[in-house]
């Protein structure tokens, strides 16, 4: 199956006129404590293993689509308020995208995204970004789609998409099925207001290889890759419990492991793949040191050099010190936090 025809499934019954002028949405983005890091089917994203994140809550992708007259040529993006080349990589994967759900008539449309985080550093933008354009054209449409239905349209843009629609914790069940429908996200009920993520960010700068590329690299030379489906499911059981009974320290253990495991990963694939920088052994060694001397502070790390730290809100005080560029995130709580 193609993406073209999985989303003929997925909106099968539905209107393919544009209801309104305008549509909008804006998605969280999210981090995973269990990470999505291989492919059983790379056309229509769907993954070997089932993942688990959180939502960064206010951190996240607004997005506005409107259709355009019909004697437009050509689909028009603004990022930030800044018109992107249609033939840059963001536009050219962005217009892929839309491809899917131009219908008949074809139409172009206007895209007006604007995201406060940065773009394609592994601050998982590309969550956010697909799923507030499936959710904008939710809009535009008027589908009312269920959840999980946006949640399977959004994973064929970016696999991390699918848990960007609900708050808090989700995980994104892999699924058996060939045609990829039962693989979507799943929230989590519990809520834990303590907990604080700090993005730790070294360097914004576009990453060269990207997470697709890196994943599928991995796959397919890493001699190492097939322990990895048994650590997930491990991993997974081990976080999910430690959320039912805000388990810090294990959910932290587990976290951190989880993502040394996905970069170790990396360095075993031929080429090797390494996404830290100086800077961010530096942090990791940082981390570990007060660490030891008593501190609960944990670190995952997606495909990129910056570092998202864990911690609980009664060692906030001592960690903003300690690092004073973080910008703190309370995924529970009233999040102030925008870059
Ligand atoms: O959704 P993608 O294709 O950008 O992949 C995301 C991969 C990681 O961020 C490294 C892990 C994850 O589960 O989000």
């Amino acid at each position: 199956m193609n993406k073209e025809s999985a989303v003929t499934q997925l909106l099968k019954g539905y209107t393919k006129e544009p209801q309104h002028s305008e549509g909008s949405f804006f998605a969280a983005t999210n981090i995973a404590l269990a990470k999505y890091w291989g492919k059983r089917n790379v056309e229509l994203n769907l993954p070997i293993t089932s993942s688990l994140s959180i939502s960064l809550g206010a951190l996240g992708t607004e997005t506005s689509i409107y259709l355009q007259a019909s004697n437009a040529t050509e689909d028009v993006i603004l990022m930030n308020k800044k018109r992107v080349d249609n033939d840059s990589p963001f536009a050219l994967r962005l217009i892929k995208f839309l491809d899917l759900f131009r219908f008949v008539p074809a139409r172009y449309f206007r895209v007006e995204t604007s995201a406060n985080i940065p773009i394609a550093a592994g601050v998982a933008s590309s969550a956010s970004g697909f799923a507030a354009v499936v959710g904008a054209l939710d809009q535009l449409y008027d589908w009312k789609l269920p959840k999980a239905t946006l949640s399977r349209l959004a994973r064929l843009g970016s696999g991390s998409a699918a848990r960007s629609f609900w708050p808090g914790f989700v995980e994104w069940q892999a699924g058996s099925e060939e045609d990829g429908m039962d693989s979507y996200g799943i929230p989590i009920a519990e809520t834990w207001p303590a907990l604080r993520i700090g993005l730790l960010l070294l360097d914004t700068d576009p990453k060269p290889l990207s997470s697709t590329q890196a994943m599928q690299k991995t796959v397919l030379t890493s001699s190492f890759y097939e322990l990895w489906p048994t650590k997930q499911m491990a991993d997974l059981a081990r976080l999910k419990a430690a959320i039912a009974t805000h388990a810090f320290t294990e959910l932290g253990e587990v976290a951190e492991a989880n993502a040394l495991a996905m970069h170790a990963l990396m360095l075993t694939a031929s080429p090797p793949i390494l996404y830290s920088s100086p800077k961010t052994v530096e942090m990791i060694h940082k981390i570990w040191y007060y660490r030891e001397k008593g501190l609960n502070i944990y670190f995952t790390q997606d495909a990129g050099p910056n570092l998202k730290l864990l911690f609980l809100k009664e060692d906030e005080e001592v960690i903003s010190k300690l690092f004073p560029t973080l910008v703190i995130i309370a995924p529970f709580g009233a999040n102030k936090a925008v870059l």
